[in-house]
């Protein structure tokens, strides 16, 4: 039913690389806030939760002599220009439908408007792009806490898997639904 599982983007060499340096429990707290949101807003969970997963692939680690320098990260940052870059190149690589990589693309890019010259209220944000933002949003602490929470590899994978079989099992209650309807 879908070209793309989380559960193979979990296992992705770029994931495990680039979404565990920036806090793998956050990103799985990102997506199942994400899947609640879409469900009540009738959006596909499928992108809903693949682009909460990889929304923050795009960070780098400012240093300053050896510590994390927070002024240099908020002067440089384009972490969402760099996820958006990544997490298309590596669902396009595993096989996703062009059509879905660009939008779940698209949701990393504009996830936050620390980048951009414009705040988000300015933008016309699609739900899918407001669901991601929200879902982050959600999950943030003070100080960038969020990043550094830990969570384990089994207790990680066995989240994904079971937000795996709660999007499929959406995703056929609405095809149920619509041969019903026809
Ligand atoms: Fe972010
Ligand atoms: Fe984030």
């Amino acid at each position: 039913m879908r070209n793309v599982t989380l559960e193979q983007i979990f296992e992705h060499p770029v994931t495990q690389k680039y979404v565990k340096r920036a806090g793998l429990a956050h990103a799985i707290a990102t997506s199942y806030h994400a899947f609640r949101l879409a469900e009540k807003n009738g959006v596909n969970p499928d992108l809903a939760v693949k682009a909460a997963f990889l929304h923050d692939m795009g960070h780098y680690t400012w240093y300053r002599d050896g510590e994390w320098d927070f002024d240099l990260y908020k002067e440089n940052d384009i972490h969402a220009i760099k996820g958006a870059e990544r997490a298309h190149k590596l669902l396009i690589r595993l096989g996703e439908d062009p059509r879905h990589a660009k939008e779940i693309a698209l949701a990393v890019l504009l996830h936050t408007d620390s980048f951009l010259p414009v705040e988000h209220e300015q933008l016309n944000l699609s739900t899918l792009q407001q669901i991601v933002a929200l879902a982050d949003e959600l999950d943030e602490e003070p100080s960038g806490q969020h990043h550094y929470r830990s969570i384990s590899e089994a207790k990680a994978r066995k989240k994904i898997v079971e937000l795996d079989n709660r999007v499929d099992e959406t995703l056929r209650e609405k095809i149920h639904h619509q041969t019903n309807e026809v």
